[in-house]
C-alpha cells in the first residue's frame, strides 16, 4: 500500500481576508457582510487602536509622548470579542465598545497608533488573534504587516468628500459637527496615516483596490464577495488536487 499524499496543512476555508483603507472607506460595511457572508470572525483592529488611546486619555498623557504611551501599554490588556457582526471591545476586562467611537478617542487613536512600540504590540495581537485564519481582518496594515501571506486583500478607498459625508451621515440627526468639519478631520487623520514613517497606510502590491467614490457599498460588498466565491473556489480545488492529484487543478497557465 502506498502512503496518502500529504493533506493540506490548512483548510483551504480558514481564509484570511485583509481590508485596508482610510477611515470612511466602507471597511466595516464590506467587512461585515464578507463575515456574515463566508462565516468568517470579523477583527476591526482600528477598535484595538481606540480603545487604547481611551486609556491614554483618561491617563491625561500627552499623546505625543512615545515613552509614556509605552510605558502605558505595557500594563494594558486590550480584548476584541468577534462574532460575525460588530466587535465588544474590551479594555482591561471592562467593555468599552460604546465609548470609543467619540470624536475625541477618534483623534487620539490617530495620534497614539503613529508610535512602533505602540504598533508593534498591536500587530503581535492581531497576529494572534487571526492565528487560526477563518477571519476578515480590516483596518490600515494588515495586508502590509499584519497579514503579508492574507489570502484575499483588499483596499478600499473612495474621494475625501464622500468618505466624509458617509461619516456624516452616521452621525444620526442631531450631528455634532457640520458636514466640512468631518471632512476636515478626515483628511488630518489621513494625512496622518498615509504619512507616518512606521506602516503607513498603503495598498499592499498584491491588493485589488476598489474605489467607491463612485459606486453604492452593496456594489462594493458585491465586488468583494466575488472575489472571495473565486478565491475559495480555487483552493478548495488545490487542495482536493494535492489530495487525489486526478483532480483538474483550479488555474494552471500553460
Ligand atoms: O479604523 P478606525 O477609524 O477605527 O481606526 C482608528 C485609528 O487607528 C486610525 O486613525 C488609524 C489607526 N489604525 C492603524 O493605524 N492601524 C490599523 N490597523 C487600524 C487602525
Amino acid at each position: 500500500m502506498t502512503d496518502a499524499p500529504p493533506r493540506p496543512t490548512r483548510s483551504p476555508r480558514k481564509i484570511i481576508v485583509a481590508i485596508d483603507g482610510p477611515a470612511g472607506a466602507g471597511k466595516s460595511t464590506v467587512a461585515r457582510s464578507l463575515a456574515w457572508r463566508f462565516g468568517l470572525l470579523n477583527l476591526e483592529t482600528g477598535a484595538m487602536y481606540r480603545a487604547f488611546a481611551l486609556k491614554a486619555l483618561r491617563a491625561n498623557l500627552p499623546l505625543d509622548d512615545s515613552n509614556a504611551l509605552a510605558g502605558l501599554a505595557s500594563h494594558t490588556t486590550i480584548g476584541l470579542e468577534a462574532g460575525e457582526g460588530d466587535n465588544r471591545v474590551l479594555l482591561d476586562g471592562d467593555d468599552v465598545t460604546g465609548l470609543i467611537r467619540e470624536p475625541a478617542v477618534t483623534e487620539a487613536a490617530s495620534k497614539v497608533s503613529v508610535f512602533p512600540e505602540i504598533r508593534a504590540w498591536m500587530v503581535r495581537m492581531q497576529q494572534q488573534l487571526g492565528a487560526d485564519g477563518g477571519v476578515v481582518m480590516e483596518g490600515r496594515d494588515i495586508g502590509t504587516v499584519v497579514f503579508p501571506n492574507a489570502d484575499v486583500k483588499i483596499f478600499l478607498d473612495a474621494a475625501a468628500e464622500v468618505r466624509g459625508m458617509r461619516r456624516f451621515d452616521q452621525l444620526g440627526p442631531r450631528p455634532c459637527q457640520q458636514p466640512e468639519e468631518v471632512i476636515r478631520d478626515l483628511r488630518a487623520r489621513d494625512e496622518r496615516d498615509r504619512n507616518r514613517a512606521d506602516s503607513p497606510l498603503r495598498p499592499a502590491a498584491d491588493a485589488v483596490l476598489l474605489d467607491s467614490t463612485h459606486l453604492t457599498l452593496e456594489e462594493v460588498v458585491r465586488a468583494a464577495e466575488d472575489m472571495i466565491t473565486a478565491r475559495i473556489s480555487s483552493s478548495d480545488r488545490d487542495a482536493l488536487q494535492q489530495i487525489d492529484p486526478s483532480i483538474a487543478p483550479s488555474t494552471r497557465e500553460a
